[in-house]
């Protein structure tokens, strides 16, 4: 009889295939439902080195998970974030490995990540206006992540998604402009309603809350929503744009909760395994890194002993104090 592959399953029955892995916590943008202006970055030191990131990807392969999703900060301001991926790629037993990006730097390196074998890219996108894109990332440059998206559009991934926070009083007005711009170019994208994880000072997440239901509806006026219980094995729940080859999903932690079906863990860029995005249960996997460095058996059984800290359910609330101190940074979504 055939051994059975191993799997991560966690106190609740869940299944866990996915791993997130956050490679820098650094990004050249600072976008203000993400962190602060002055939001300071880890030292060196602290962070993994990109052989140990490796080593933590192959023990999660071998235990069972099949898609990885390299995030930051901005993953590809991290120097060898493209050997990596071509390492991560070349891994027997993983079927996806993606990447989210802010785009800054995809004009430069789609062709490296399409050779990589990087699958499908999600890119941040929460306005298709210069001077809100300013104000939102407060210091990104727009028509350089436009010229990033078509680069990646010209290299043929399988798919691209767009990801756009959505914000009352900021971009609310414009999520039919910006499906507009994904059906044009047979994108996917994702609205998402902000978490409220760190404490950010450019606005009022309580007041600036714009709803998932209230983004559908608006869009119904210019567009034919079919629901579809396709997934792409993230939190989205997706709708058909009838007639095009888009779908535009809602990642909606506040008005549709989807923690019962969490199939995902996350890797800080310090090396914490962190069991849940809204809460702290974590793993040190780098100490254990350190202690018994090339040995993938005790790297396993440290992961494995980390299921039983998985949390049920996060419990976001925008109208208190943040209770996660962690900025979006450290775990890249
Ligand atoms: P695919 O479905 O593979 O395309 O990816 P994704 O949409 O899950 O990943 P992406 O990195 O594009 O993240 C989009 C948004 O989903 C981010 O705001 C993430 O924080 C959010 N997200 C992903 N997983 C979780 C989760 O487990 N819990 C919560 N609350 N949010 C999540
Ligand atoms: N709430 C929801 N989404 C966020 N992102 C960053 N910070 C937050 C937040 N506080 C999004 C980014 C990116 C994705 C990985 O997470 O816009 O698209
Ligand atoms: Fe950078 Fe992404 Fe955070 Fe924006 S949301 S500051 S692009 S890590």
């Amino acid at each position: 009889m055939a051994t059975p592959s191993p799997t991560l399953v966690d106190r609740f029955g869940r299944r866990i295939t996915y791993l997130r892995v956050s490679i820098t916590d650094r990004c050249d943008f600072r976008c203000l439902y993400c962190m602060n202006d002055d939001t300071a970055f880890l030292p060196r030191a602290q962070i993994l080195t990109l052989e140990e990131i490796l080593a933590v990807c192959q023990a999660f392969v071998e235990l069972g998970v099949g898609k990885i999703r390299i995030t930051g900060g901005e993953p590809l301001v991290r120097k060898g974030a493209l050997d990596l991926l071509a390492d991560l790629g070349r891994l027997r037993g993983l079927r996806e490995l993606v990447l989210t990006t802010n785009g800054s730097q995809l004009a430069k390196h789609a062709s490296a990540l399409k050779a990589a074998g990087v699958r499908r890219l999600n890119v941040s996108l929460d306005t298709l206006r210069a001077e809100r894109f300013r104000r939102i990332t407060r210091v990104g440059d727009l028509g350089q992540v436009l010229r990033g998206i078509e680069a990646a559009l010209a290299q043929g991934f399988d798919k691209i998604k767009l990801n756009t926070v959505v914000l009352k009083h900021c971009n609310h007005d414009e999520v039919g402009d910006l499906v507009e711009y994904a059906v044009e170019r047979g994108m996917d994208i994702s609205f998402i309603e902000e978490m409220p994880l760190g404490l950010v000072t450019g606005h009022d997440r309580a007041a600036d809350y714009y709803s998932s239901d209230e983004v559908r509806r608006d869009l119904a006026c210019r567009f034919e929503l079919l629901p579809t219980p396709e997934s792409t094995g993230g939190p989205s729940r997706y709708y058909r744009v009838v007639g095009t080859a888009t779908r535009v999903g809602f990642i909606s932690p506040h008005s549709h909760n989807f923690c019962g079906s969490c199939n995902r863990v996350r890797l800080t860029a310090e090396g914490r395994l962190l069991l849940c995005l809204g809460n702290e249960h974590s793993m040190d996997l780098k100490r254990v890194l350190r202690a018994h460095p090339g040995d993938g058996e005790r790297l396993k059984q440290a992961i494995e002993a980390a299921m039983a800290l998985k949390p049920e359910r996060h419990h976001f609330d925008l109208q208190a104090h943040p209770v996660i101190f962690r900025h979006m940074n450290v775990t890249g979504g």
